[in-house]
């Protein structure tokens, strides 16, 4: 219930929870990081190397926001770990009666701890033998409880119904479980060490984003009216793509959809007009060719375009630019904007902003 914490003079929840962000990420990192080694400390796994070798694949499960994190998280551990991984809705993946396999690991996903798909997709999984850890913020929740071992985001409590920090520190929580198991696998020392100074200056390169934030009010205030807007990324892009458009239908109610990249030409393509702005996810890995080819397809159709990314484009209208990580890194830095972006477009069509219609903090129900 909002009324028992302290809303830290934030007009509300949201924004606290979005403006602490560089301390929760270093509290999901502190302790965690060993620079002698470049590898991680997670002593809540329960899990020995031996095990962590006999791994074939990683299966990630949540719901919402959670399953977009996990989705970043599945992209971690294949860049880093290279273990074949990715994620899944937790209410399909129980309905659909999955093969529970021996080597693989699966890990379950839930700011709250408490949410019923989640919840019930473990139980399942235990019954059927399978080895289950949890990502959860809340210490001693149902999902906590059930699971084998895991990872606390010590993100502190989260308020306001639309996830922003727990978001953030669980996709931490992946970089640093995909640091575990590759330094254990096939890892370089060099990588490892890439990535253990990459995961140091997330903090303070998330304070640098904050930063933009009267920038980005004003894109807010600019694209708010739209009847919708398209959300595209590709690969590591993608997720990041998926979060925004969740963050803005659900705390402004304006229709958002997220699309790979390149499946525009496939079909959505056809809704692009200047109605219809787009925001797009091009940071400067090996796609960002790709990715400026696809803003100039938009362009051709006449849609508006606000880039998020590692430099400006002429191809854009608008372009927030955030400090640059390791590739692998950059999904977590890119996500900041889109966040403060849906808050702002909220505030101005003056929605109830931590308390939106029609959703519950955590579904506990079927
Ligand atoms: C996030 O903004 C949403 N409110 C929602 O998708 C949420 O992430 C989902 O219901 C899962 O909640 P949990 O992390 O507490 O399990």
């Amino acid at each position: 219930d909002a009324g028992h914490y302290d809303n830290g003079g934030y007009e509300h929840y949201l924004l606290k929870e979005i403006s602490e962000q560089p301390d929760t990420v270093a509290r999901t990192l502190r302790g965690r990081i060993d620079d002698r080694f470049h590898i991680a400390h997670l002593g809540g796994l329960n899990m020995d190397a031996r095990e962590i070798r006999s791994f074939r694949r990683v299966k990630i499960i949540g719901c919402g926001s959670a399953y977009y994190s996990g989705q970043m998280g599945a992209q971690l551990i294949e860049e880093l770990a290279r273990i074949p991984a990715d994620a899944e809705p937790a209410s399909e993946f129980r309905y659909r009666s999955p093969v529970v396999e021996p080597d693989t690991l699966y890990v379950a996903i839930s700011q709250s701890g408490e949410t019923y798909d989640t919840l019930v997709a473990v139980q399942e999984l235990k019954r059927k033998g399978g080895r289950v850890l949890g990502i959860v913020n809340t210490v001693g929740s149902a999902i906590a409880r059930e699971t084998d071992g895991g990872i606390y985001l010590h993100a502190g409590p989260e308020v306001s119904v639309a996830s922003t920090k727990a978001f953030i520190s669980t996709a931490v929580a992946f970089a640093l479980l995909a640091l575990h198991l590759g330094r254990v696998r096939d890892l370089s020392p060099a990588d490892g060490r890439r990535i253990c100074e990459g995961l140091r200056r997330l903090p303070e390169q998330i304070k640098e984003i904050l930063t933009l934030e009267d920038r980005i009010k004003e894109l807010a205030k600019k694209y708010a009216d739209a009847p919708g807007m398209m959300f595209v990324g590709r690969v590591r892009g993608y997720p990041v793509a998926r979060e925004g458009a969740q963050k803005l239908k659900e705390i402004s109610y304006v229709h958002a959809e997220a699309y790979p990249a390149s499946e525009l030409k496939h079909g959505p393509l056809a809704l692009i007009s200047p109605e219809l702005p787009t925001v797009a996810i091009v940071p400067d890995d090996e796609l960002l060719d790709k990715n400026l080819t696809t803003l100039g397809e938009i362009r051709a159709r006449h849609g508006r375009i606000l880039m998020v990314g590692h430099r400006t484009s002429e191809a854009a209208d608008d372009c927030i630019v955030v400090p640059k990580n390791e590739v692998e890194l950059d999904p977590i830095l890119l996500t900041i904007p889109l966040q403060l972006f849906a808050y702002h477009a909220a505030v101005a069509l003056d929605r109830d902003v931590d308390r939106p219609r029609n959703l519950a903090k955590s579904v506990t129900v079927e």
